[in-house]
């Protein structure tokens, strides 16, 4: 299984992946906790400059899609060849929801490039966690380049990840987690992955 966790910022992704690993640890799932950008020596690099460095939305599209190539082939596509499950925070409909939808590049090329870059692996189911942008926004304590963008580009974020969910309903899981604490948004989800243990 490959599963990918999507968000807007502060949703709480990481204390989920964290939790569905330990999880699955019990369970004794071999699994690969992973995160884009980076994951690999090379694309943490190129996470570093993304994140804090101003630059074209061109440049910032390529980026994600050269750390993405570097990761899936190194990192991801062999985890999933040796049976690991991969859980990977963030992946292809982030750059669709984040340089597509809020940043306005073409949405077409957006999908061939994620198409290269990911050797056409879809992902095998995708959670969104579903939280309102403000509540999230304010619980940033060190905001990226993105978190800095403020309400309406977060909105507009979350409105592309929302029309991606539509069109991709079967693989695509909206968790509105606002008023769910992190043991039942953790829950919720194992009852997804449940049929494929
Ligand atoms: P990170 O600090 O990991 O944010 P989060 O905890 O919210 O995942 O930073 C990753 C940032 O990169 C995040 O703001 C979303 C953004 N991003 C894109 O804009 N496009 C992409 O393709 C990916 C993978 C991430």
């Amino acid at each position: 299984m490959f599963i990918t966790f999507e968000g807007t910022e502060g949703c709480g992704k990481s204390t989920l992946i964290r939790n569905l690993s330990t999880r699955l640890q019990t369970l004794g799932v071999p699994h690969l906790v992973t995160r884009e950008p980076g994951g690999t020596r090379t694309a943490e690099e190129i996470r570093k400059i993304i994140l804090n460095e101003e630059m074209d939305p061109l440049t910032e599209l390529f980026l994600y899609e050269a750390a993405r190539a570097e990761h899936f082939k190194t990192t991801i596509a062999p985890a999933l060849k040796q049976g690991n499950w991969v859980l990977c925070d963030r992946f292809t409909d982030s750059t669709l929801a984040y340089q597509g939808y809020a940043r306005g590049i073409q949405l077409p090329m957006i999908r061939t490039l994620n198409r290269i870059a990911s050797q056409r692996r879809s992902p095998d189911l995708t959670f969104f966690l579903d939280l309102p942008v403000e509540i999230g926004l304010s619980r940033a304590s060190d905001p990226n380049r993105f978190e800095r963008e403020g309400v309406e580009f977060q909105k507009k974020v979350r409105k592309g990840f929302l029309e991606i969910a539509k069109k991709e309903k079967k693989r695509f899981r909206v968790i509105r987690v606002t008023d769910l604490d992190p043991e039942q948004v953790c829950e919720k989800v194992m009852r997804a992955l449940r049929k494929h243990l």
